[in-house]
């Protein structure tokens, strides 16, 4: 089982690219699915066949789908939104309005991925392609259950027995609905199939591929998502940039943009040099049908497998040194300025720009001190020593 993920910025060709791939994963005797999580869905257009919420046949051996967000987001969502719902309505809230409050941005998109988890738990494929929405900003969210995993394992079940026996009062006296069962169970449901997702989605046979054109905006936002979906845990195999001018010619206006893609295409080698780095040709009308896909794959791809993974990645691993004992975290092309460290017990919270993430600690170090870190080589590397008087919290750089 192989699973790839396209993610890019919006129209960057993301959609081409995963059903090249995905035409090309078929054509060589893989059953593959190409599922969209994304609402706009321009699969089916791409392939220049329908597609459903279910997998419908395409061509041999591939199938496509689109995953209705809406309809799973109903049903998960359903008890919790409820109650919600019943709350803000004690408050006095306009039902339309409370309607839209309860309405999580990103928490469709992070739904349909649930169905991704689902496909792959099937049985049915060796390949499943999925096309993201843009931006990577989804699959950061999927990171929302391990952030919550203390709160889930510790604090839910003590909340839910508190509750329970406090209800008829904390009813009268807050005047709103306390959470029922119903409440907590879909809360404790949509944590442990997030946390599927997630494990799916970080495991070793799945890659992400970021999908960019030759601009530096682009370029610029395609590297922040290397780092975080690095930090995140997933492992991102590769960068295809699509949409490269061929040169010749000698207009001036197609010159100038020729050697402004050149300059961001060298930038874009520095950046990405421990992945597999692909681009392809902006052509002259849009890749859509089986053929045409197959022959933008083949151009893309070359000689090599469109399925393998790239070179492989350092994970997250402590080495001891005469220092004491240092932890290394795969970060790449994160300044040092931009990471923040903080501590709290025996987790370690990691921040790059906007992004955190929850490390639990490995237990052979989650007594020790932080000594020291700094960000080397694309890595993060945090030094601890022995623990001389037990620490609850610190903040270092
Ligand atoms: N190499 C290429 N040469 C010419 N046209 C291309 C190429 N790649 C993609 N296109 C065209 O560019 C447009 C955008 O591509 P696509 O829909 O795949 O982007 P996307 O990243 O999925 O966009 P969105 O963010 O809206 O989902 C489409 O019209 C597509 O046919
Ligand atoms: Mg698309």
């Amino acid at each position: 089982m192989r699973i790839l993920l396209f993610t890019g910025k919006g129209g960057v060709g993301k959609s081409t690219l995963a059903a090249a791939t995905a035409c090309a994963s078929a054509a060589a005797g893989h059953r593959t699915l190409v599922l969209s999580t994304d609402a706009a869905h321009s699969l089916a257009d791409a392939l220049d066949v329908p597609a459903t919420g279910e997998p419908s046949e395409a061509a041999p051996n591939l199938w496509v789908q689109h995953v209705n967000a809406q309809e799973r987001f109903e049903r998960s969502w359903a008890d919790i939104q409820g109650y919600l719902l019943s709350v803000l309505d004690v408050a006095g809230v306009d039902p339309v309005a409370a309607e839209e409050l309860t309405v999580i941005p990103g928490a469709e998109e992070v739904l349909a991925l649930l169905e991704v988890r689902a496909q792959a738990q099937s049985g049915e494929w060796d390949v499943l392609v999925v096309d993201c929405a843009p931006t990577a900003e989804t699959l950061r969210l999927l990171a929302l259950p391990e952030a919550l995993g203390w709160y889930m394992t510790r604090v839910l079940p003590v909340e839910r027995r508190v509750v329970k026996a406090l209800k008829p009062v904390l009813t009268r006296a807050a005047g709103v609905p306390m959470p029922g069962d119903s409440v907590f169970d879909a809360i404790e449901r949509l944590h442990a199939e997030l946390d599927d997702v997630r494990a799916v989605l970080t495991g070793p046979e799945t890659s992400v591929r970021l999908v960019l054109t030759p601009e530096s905006v682009v370029l610029a936002e395609a590297r922040r998502a290397y780092t975080f979906l690095t930090l995140f845990g997933y492992t991102v195999d590769a960068a295809i940039v699509n949409r490269v001018f061929p040169d010749g010619g000698a207009d001036p206006w197609r010159t100038t943009w020729v050697e402004a893609q050149a300059r961001v295409l060298e930038d874009a080698a520095d950046s990405f040099a421990g992945l597999d780095l692909w681009t392809s040709v902006y052509r002259a009308s849009e890749p859509v049908g089986r053929e045409e896909l197959l022959d933008l794959a083949r151009q893309v791809y070359g000689d090599t497998d469109p399925l393998a993974s790239g070179p492989a990645h350092p994970a997250m691993s402590v080495r001891s040194t005469a220092g004491g004992r240092v932890l290394s975290l795969p970060l790449p092309l994160a300044a040092q300025d931009d990471v923040r460290l903080a501590r709290k017990g025996d987790e370690l919270v990691v921040s790059v720009a906007s992004y955190r993430r929850l490390l639990t600690l490995p237990s052979g170090l989650a007594r020790h001190r932080v000594a020291g870190a700094r960000v080397h080589d694309g890595q993060l590397q945090v030094r601890f020593t022995e623990p001389t008087t037990p620490t609850t919290s610190e903040e270092t750089t």
